[in-house]
């Protein structure tokens, strides 16, 4: 038996066990904008170094990581197109005043919510959090929370190539928070309002750029297919002309099928050498580079690949988050990959007499994996689930036998299959569980 995942059951479940919670929750929280549990933060962690690994093990070039500002003066954001161009389709029902993104619904027919047809005109809604620095008023002293990591990566081109003796073709990437003001947050962590980015912007020359598109293109749908995720249940579908963001000359998005339909998970686009040379344009600071064989200066191009951390953090959920049947009880198991699962694998001594035995066994492992749990709470039954539900690939029981054979019950979380090892195999044993 196998029901379906929904999107209430993750949210449901995410606040049960601690991965996530509502932002300033005792204040009756705010839209769009979540924090992470203990659980969370290490599934994200995980994440994050499962990204770091394979955009740095490529054969292509260097990858180099910056961690730029979340605050930026307004002059970047013109030059970037921002200001302008970073804008969604906003209108409003005059009769229960809600407000919608204008492409996410249908203004031939009535309000999703009131069932009444009163639309007022579609306005554009720039979608940066500005601010004021200091104390003057000054437009000279704006600033924005960033809306993509990507623009202190090109700000930082030629810092990062001079300080690190790097050559086209190689690349700069990036974690962190960027932040956007949605009109309709929506979906949980889907469209949140501060979310977290894993960008590369990968330079190249021009001639180059549409071979590393499909380069990354390939790379990146392969990153989530080695995460675990149902293949079936990734594509890439490359954007029409009109779907195109201001910057990019081409795009393909790598999708997911959510429960509430195929979305953008990463995208892959291609911004030409847009970016730099507006950066050189308008601040007036040359960001071409010297080619040693023509012994021309040019602008290169970028392919980017760009996925949220939380997004990507919720597919893994979706994907994972299984019901089943074990002796006629539903169980809910967290069938995630044993590199991104929360806890590597669990202790559990059966009964408080063998406590000083595991607690021996617990803190070896920890030595070799800091994510190790100790649950001596209620029936082994019980315990068993605990684990199931937030992931943990392997429980080990110390029993009634293990004194006597020096040995523990091994517990797939998947299968429930139980095998004896011998105490002296166990962190071998795991190390194999997780690779
Ligand atoms: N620098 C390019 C860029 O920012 P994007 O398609 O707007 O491109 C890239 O965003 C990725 O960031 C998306 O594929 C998605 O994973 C994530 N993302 C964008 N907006 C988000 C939001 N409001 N909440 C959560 N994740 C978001």
């Amino acid at each position: 038996m196998s029901s379906k995942v929904t999107l209430d059951k993750i949210i449901a479940f995410c606040k049960r066990r601690g991965f996530v919670y509502q932002s300033a929750d005792i204040y009756g929280g705010l839209n769009g904008v979540y924090e992470f549990g203990h659980l969370g933060f290490l599934v994200k962690n995980n994440i994050r170094n499962a990204w770091r690994k394979s955009i740095s093990n490529n054969d292509k070039g260097d990858v180099l990581f910056l961690e730029g500002a979340l605050l930026g003066p307004r002059a970047v954001w013109e030059a970037s197109g921002h200001v302008d161009c970073f804008h969604d389709p906003m209108v409003d029902c005059l009769n229960c005043k809600h407000r919608f993104r204008a492409d996410h619904i249908n203004l031939e027919k009535s309000c999703p919510d009131c069932g009444q047809k009163n639309w007022t005109e579609v306005r554009q809604f720039n979608m940066m959090f500005k601010t004021q620095l200091g104390a003057s008023s000054e437009s000279a002293s704006e600033a924005y929370l960033r809306p993509e990591t990507a623009q202190a990566i090109f700000t930082n081109f030629k810092n990062v190539m001079s300080t690190n003796r790097v050559k086209i073709p190689f690349g700069i990437a990036q974690i962190g928070k960027a932040f956007r003001n949605e009109i309709n947050p929506k979906q949980f962590l889907f469209r949140m309002r501060e979310f977290e980015q894993m960008e590369i912007e990968w330079f190249c020359k021009k001639e180059n750029s549409n071979v590393f598109f499909d380069f990354w293109q390939n790379r990146r749908l392969n990153f989530f297919k080695n995460l675990g995720i149902t293949p079936e249940k990734l594509r890439l579908r490359p954007h029409e002309q009109d779907e195109l963001a201001h910057y990019s000359t081409k795009c393909s998005d790598v999708e997911y099928e959510f429960p509430f339909g195929w979305q953008e998970l990463e995208g892959i686009a291609h911004r030409g050498n847009y970016d730099l040379s507006q950066h050189t344009k308008h601040s007036g600071k040359e960001l071409s580079v010297f080619d040693d064989t023509t012994k021309e200066s040019y602008i290169p191009d970028v392919v980017e690949c760009s996925v949220g951390v939380d997004r990507l953090f919720l597919t893994l959920l979706f994907d994972s988050y299984t019901e089943d049947e074990i002796d006629g009880e539903t169980r809910t198991v967290l069938k995630l990959a044993p590199s991104v699962a929360p806890i590597k694998a669990a202790i559990l001594p059966l009964t408080k007499k063998q406590l000083e035995q595991s607690e021996k066994i617990f803190k070896n492992l920890k030595n070799i994996e800091t994510n190790i749990m100790f649950d001596v709470s209620g029936s082994i039954g019980k315990r068993y689930r605990r684990q199931d539900e937030i992931g943990t690939p392997v429980c080990f029981t110390y029993d009634f036998d293990s004194d006597n054979d020096n040995a523990v019950t091994a517990r797939d979380r998947d299968t429930t299959k139980q095998e004896r090892i011998s105490i002296d195999k166990i962190a071998d044993y795991m190390l194999e569980k997780l690779k």
